[in-house]
């Protein structure tokens, strides 16, 4: 593979900030939002939402990032019903921490059906409300939650009284979100570290002077680098914001691979003797759980023994079993740890994505292995990638959507 391929806009940075679209008074600008799945459904969420004070079920089942609705919802609208948010299946993924964030401000919790009773369709549901508001509050993650630190931030900024969360999530997206409500009128300080504080407006909504610039998709970025590393005689890759990436490219450099960082773009070439490197998951500024399965498929091609452990979800090994039937020598050692023993080539195989990630990754090992694969469920893919196929097309892929 060669040429040119530009990141796109960032999903995970985007979807908070058209959540926080409600906290407005008027109409907010975004710019470069990727053109996938997982947009248009928040866009959706957004539009049924001016009717009515719930979530549509049936579209907020199929992302979890419709959990990011219901904090500036509640703090803009005084309640909210929404069902327990669907999405990727990696793990349990609950939401008492968010839940237990708007309690600590207020809020009224109501989970249906404590009883099996009232649930709508069978998928239990939230009835959330404060209707004399949210008020600040000083709260702690048991575990730093991303979504949970960017929805308890958009509560708290319409809330009376101030607000510090400690534990917080220190991924790029948060200090993203943030610096957006900044310029826009909020005054939050220390997003992107452990600790938050925001100043509460009590109930007055923000006033639209600055646009969103979605920042490009630094999980993207990671995915195009290994890709590069693994089949590309030369791959320019634009957008690349490479502060963002600094565990993937340390561990990347550990197994000699080889590319070349400039401003916001990286050149790279396949690398003929990759070395197996140990990857272990952790929160941001560690190596992010979203680039475990593609660098899993990159452990194939590296001589000796990889542990990947993947500590953040414990459902995200599923997509192994596929890796091997198509040649891959890996042992499950449990449900957060795999022993990749490479490198091995790989054939064909028909694969179902599981997720948005793996899906990926299965594209990965389809573009190495020997023969024709067939990848299914491919809306997986298209919830975090825009037009995936005719992009790697164009730098040299043999893809066709069918
Ligand atoms: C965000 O998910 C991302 N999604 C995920 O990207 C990403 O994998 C994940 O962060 C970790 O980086 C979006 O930004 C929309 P968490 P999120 O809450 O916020 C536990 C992708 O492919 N936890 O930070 O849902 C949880 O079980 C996706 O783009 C609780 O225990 O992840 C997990 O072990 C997939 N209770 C850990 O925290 C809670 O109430 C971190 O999850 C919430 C979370």
């Amino acid at each position: 593979m060669e040429g040119e391929i530009e990141v796109k806009g960032s999903k995970n940075a985007a979807l908070p900030a058209m959540a926080a679209s409600l906290l407005f008074q008027d109409e907010v600008g975004f710019h470069n939002l990727p053109q996938i799945e997982d947009i248009f459904r928040m866009a959706e969420l957004l539009a049924k939402l001016r009717r009515v004070g719930e979530l549509d079920f049936e579209v907020a089942k199929k992302i979890r990032a419709s959990i990011l609705l219901v904090g500036p919802a509640l703090a803009r609208f005084g309640k909210i019903t929404f069902p327990h948010p669907g999405g990727c299946v990696i793990g349990a993924r609950p939401i008492d921490a968010f839940l237990d964030g708007w309690k600590a401000m207020g809020a009224s919790v109501k989970e249906i059906p404590p009883d099996g009773v009232k649930s709508i369709n069978s998928i239990p549901f939230y009835e959330l409300s404060a209707p004399l508001g949210l008020k600040g509050c000083d709260y702690t993650f048991r575990v730093p939650s991303v979504t949970g630190t960017e929805g308890l931030m958009m509560s708290a900024l319409l809330a009376s009284g101030g607000t510090i969360l400690k534990n917080a999530a220190m991924e790029p997206e948060i200090a993203h979100l943030a610096d957006f409500l900044n310029k826009n009128g909020a005054d939050i300080k220390g997003a992107g570290t452990h600790t938050i504080s925001i100043e509460g407006r009590s109930g007055k909504p923000l006033s639209a002077k600055h646009p969103f610039s979605v920042p490009p998709d630094r999980i993207e970025a990671g995915s195009f680098l290994i890709l590069g590393t693994l089949l590309a005689k030369e791959l320019l890759i634009k957008n690349f914001v490479a502060d963002e990436l600094t565990a993937l490219t340390a561990m990347l450099k550990e197994s000699g691979a080889e590319f070349s960082l400039d401003k916001n773009f990286i050149s790279v070439k396949r690398s003929p003797n990759l070395k197996a490197v140990d990857v272990k998951t952790k929160e941001y500024p560690g190596f992010a759980t979203d680039l475990q399965a593609p660098f899993c498929v990159l452990a194939t091609q590296s001589s000796g023994a990889s542990m990947i452990h993947e500590t953040i979800f414990e459902g995200r090994l599923s997509y192994i079993e596929y890796l091997n039937k198509m040649g891959a020598k890996i042992t499950l050692c449990d449900p957060y740890r795999a022993i990749v023993n490479g490198p091995t080539p790989l054939r064909a195989w028909t694969l179902e994505s599981p997720d948005i990630r793996a899906g990926l990754a299965f594209i990965l090992a389809a573009l190495l292995a020997e023969g024709e694969s067939k990848i299914g469920n491919i809306y997986q893919i298209d919830r975090g990638y825009e037009a995936i196929d005719s992009r790697l097309r164009a730098i040299g892929a043999d893809i066709r959507r069918v």
